[in-house]
């Protein structure tokens, strides 16, 4: 069983259901900065600045905002209580395009709504507070759930590494990125636990610097040997013999087995496939998107030009005015992929639908 290597979690909600908290992940790692949030668009746009980040962690954070925003709302009666939901569910879920699991996460909430008002009788004194109530347990199922599938991840992904195994990652699918412990980077906590000593090669991941920033930090806090390279420099680190293993998240998983990810992950892909490394790909189930065929049916979220030009550096890094194309993620193909790591097991890309 993991430990717990981190002292809190990345998104949270308050004891009363009021308040949603995340560690601002923008700050890091400079700053930690716990943010409580008490409306939806608060957390819309925390979603959106990336101030709560990583597939799983956003589905957890819509959740958690949508029941704390229903818990706050003074409605007249169920009607009214029903609209409100849908419209604030409406909303948060556009928030990003490319995880699923944020959608998946308020599917989820939508169906726990219409459960709990079927079942409502006239012997309920307080029909607004039981859908309240069931929204709020509902929000912090889907957080413990993610929690247990994160260990089965861990614990599947561990099977493949051995004692002093060289690592590389991209972008950041750790316990930040999370509910708790991560999904690329759980199996590496485990194998530092069980004593394997791993190296691990973290790709900075431009623009944001999701490894730099996210990956270096985490890892470094709990004592793993953790090396930083620029994007550039994954070819070298693994014609030099240092990588044994590629262990990557994933955004959306296609039935086809191609796997939305962030931007940069399909270069690492191909780059494996050359040096004869094998790439997994690790999420929960939840990622896997069986309405959606393939990659090309994937949207691949587009962001703001400063985050090419001007967001790290203190001074412009590029002519003002540039043209810039910042596509946030891309996609892997199935035939790229060694596996794909779950928390019911490994599956090769084409076995996906032995999950169904
Ligand atoms: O834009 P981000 O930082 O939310 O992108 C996150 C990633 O691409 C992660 O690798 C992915 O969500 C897996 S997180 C467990």
């Amino acid at each position: 069983m993991l430990a717990s290597v981190f002292s809190y979690d990345s998104v949270e909600l308050s004891a009363n259901g009021r308040e949603v908290i995340i560690l601002d992940q923008t700050l890091l790692p400079n700053q930690e900065k716990f943010l409580h949030l008490t409306t939806a668009e608060q957390v819309f746009f925390a979603i959106t600045l990336l101030k709560v980040r990583g597939a799983p962690a956003i589905g957890i954070a819509a959740a958690f905002g949508l029941a704390m925003s229903i818990n706050r709302f003074k409605a007249k009666n169920v009607e009214a209580l029903e609209k409100e939901f849908l419209r604030v569910k409406r909303y948060l879920y556009i928030s990003r395009p490319t995880a699923v699991n944020l959608m998946w996460a308020l599917d989820k909430m939508e169906r726990c709504f219409y459960v709990t008002k079927s079942k409502l009788d006239d012997k309920d004194k307080k029909p607004i507070e039981v859908i309240k109530n069931a929204l709020i347990a509902e929000a912090r199922s889907i957080k413990l759930e993610d929690t247990r599938m994160c260990l089965s991840i861990s614990e599947n992904g561990c099977n493949l590494l051995k004692p002093g195994v060289g690592i590389l990652t991209h972008c950041n699918a750790g316990h930040l990125a999370v509910s708790r412990y991560g999904t690329a980077l759980g199996p590496i906590y485990l194998a530092q636990q069980q004593g394997y000593a791993p190296r691990v090669y973290v790709d900075e991941t431009r623009p944001l610097l999701q490894g730099a920033r996210l990956t270096a930090y985490e890892l470094m806090n709990a004592g793993i040997d953790t090396t930083l390279i620029c994007d550039d420099m994954a070819s070298i680190v693994m014609s030099q013999g240092k990588i044994d293993i590629v262990l990557v998240g994933c955004d959306r998983v296609a039935a086809n087995g191609d796997v939305a990810n962030k931007i940069g992950t399909s270069g690492v892909a191909i780059l494996a496939k050359h040096y004869g490394i094998p790439f997994y790909s690790l999420g929960p189930t939840s990622t896997i998107d069986f309405n959606c065929p393939s990659g090309d049916n994937i949207v691949i979220e587009e962001r703001a030009s400063y985050e090419v030009t001007d967001m790290y550096f203190s001074k412009p890094s590029a002519p003002e005015g540039v043209k810039v194309y910042n596509p946030s993620f891309d996609i892997t193909p199935a035939e790229l992929i060694t596996g794909i790591v779950t928390e019911r097991g490994i599956y090769k890309p084409n076995e996906l639908t032995k999950l169904l």
